[in-house]
């Protein structure tokens, strides 16, 4: 018998996408012809800046610890941002830096929620919310769209709140829909939010990566002091940056960060020193690499949209921005992990299933990929479940046949 763990290890359940990952990668690793859509990084090449700031600080051979909360470079790199995409300037004691949005959302949530405090966001909502809101001891409260339907109206939302809510949290562009929540949602929820005096976090990671012309709305214009609106933010989808670990949040609550900052002195010490420098380089330098994902993205949205369109009975939204596309397959499988199983393992295609993220049916595709890999992903995906496909296939080098 082996010593035993605590609750909170037992309670907290594996990150579905990374599991589906792992799995992926490891048919890879045996020379498996795996097609992963399934993924949520960009595979564009790190911009050149970030580069050269890594290399910089590598050969200046201080490798050091930095200050807990962040370098004042990457501070000023951040209120700068937010400056100029949210129109307001705060302080450099209004700002952390975290190792990834994740850990920014982390130690806000650690910092604000005690237990019996309830924490109110949409499905269908980022993977990790629940187990987040959970690990700080809190009560997620999931708003869901009516009769069965995606999307939630703002009215849902404040329906949902109640004397034991803490925080409402909204991610927009939404991973995994792609959708955009409106300027009138995002107006409603921020005046609500700060007239209740309840935290509001925009979780705001794809916030640049929209399509077809389109804006995010900026929360911070319909905030008036705005201590209770908590901007996260981060390099990870931006610029490709996710193996920089590097995130942040923002706002105008200066002892929230600071407790922020406590905790993440006492978890993490501080961030890692080669990716900070590589962070501020990113956001001080040429922005036109934002620009050109945005022009790719789309392009590829607009290939894989094509190519679903050939599977009979699966529904899409188009997606408004990010890298997702979030698609009801409950046609043919009701039960999307049951699903993505056996795409991944008929297939060889990774996608990642809608129950991880609330809704179930629905399967998430991701379009990071290059255009070739989405458009073989969505001709096997086609051929494993379209009985009017074409009942053979070849897939790397073997001609495979539908049962
Ligand atoms: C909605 C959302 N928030 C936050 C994150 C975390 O980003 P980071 O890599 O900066 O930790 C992700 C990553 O997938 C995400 O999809």
């Amino acid at each position: 018998m082996s010593v035993s763990l605590s609750k909170l290890a037992n309670a907290i359940g594996d990150s579905p996408t990374l599991k589906i990952n792992a799995k992926a990668r490891a048919l890879k690793a045996a020379g498996e012809p795996v097609i992963h859509l399934g993924g949520g990084e960009p595979t564009y090449p790190a911009p050149q800046a970030a580069v050269e700031a890594i290399i910089q600080k590598a050969q200046s051979r201080k490798i050091k610890y930095t200050p807990s909360s962040g370098t004042p470079e990457l501070k000023a790199a951040v209120l700068d941002y937010t400056q100029q995409h949210y129109g307001r300037r705060y302080e450099p004691a209004n700002v952390i830096i975290s190792s990834g949005a994740k850990q920014a959302l982390c130690n806000f949530l650690l910092a604000a929620v005690d237990p019996g405090d309830e924490v109110v966001f949409p499905a269908p909502y980022w993977v990790s919310y629940p187990e987040m809101v959970r690990m700080a001891g809190g009560t997620p409260v999931i708003v869901r769209g009516e009769n069965g339907k995606l999307g939630v109206t703002a009215e849902q939302i404040l329906k949902a709140v109640t004397p034991n809510t803490k925080a409402i949290l909204i991610n927009s562009p939404c991973n995994p829909s792609g959708q955009i929540y409106s300027e009138d949602f995002i107006k409603t929820v921020v005046e609500f939010a700060e007239q209740e005096n309840i935290f509001l976090v925009m979780d705001d990671i794809y916030h640049q990566l929209v399509f077809d012309g389109q804006k995010t709305p900026n929360a911070c214009a319909y905030a008036k002091e705005g201590k209770n609106l908590v901007i996260i933010n981060g390099v990870s989808k931006l610029y490709g940056l996710t193996g920089l670990r590097i995130g942040w949040a923002v706002c105008a609550h200066k002892e929230l960060i600071a407790a922020m900052g406590r905790i993440q002195s006492q978890s993490t010490s501080c961030n890692c020193d080669l990716s900070e420098a590589a962070a501020a380089a990113a956001l001080n330098g040429d922005q036109s690499c934002v620009q050109d994902l945005c022009r790719i993205l789309q392009e590829n949205r607009d290939v894989l949209l094509k190519e679903a369109a050939q599977i009979p009975y699966v529904h899409v939204e188009k997606p408004a921005g990010t890298f997702y596309s979030f698609m009801d397959f409950s046609h043919y499988n009701a039960d999307s992990n049951a699903l993505a199983q056996y795409l991944l393992e008929k297939a060889l295609v990774a996608v990642v299933p809608g129950a991880s993220f609330g809704a179930e049916g629905y399967l998430r595709i991701s379009y990071c990929a290059d255009q070739a890999s989405i458009v073989e992903g969505m001709r096997r995906i086609r051929w494993a479940l379209d009985e009017n496909a074409p009942k053979e296939i070849k897939i790397g080098d073997k001609l495979v046949t539908r049962d």
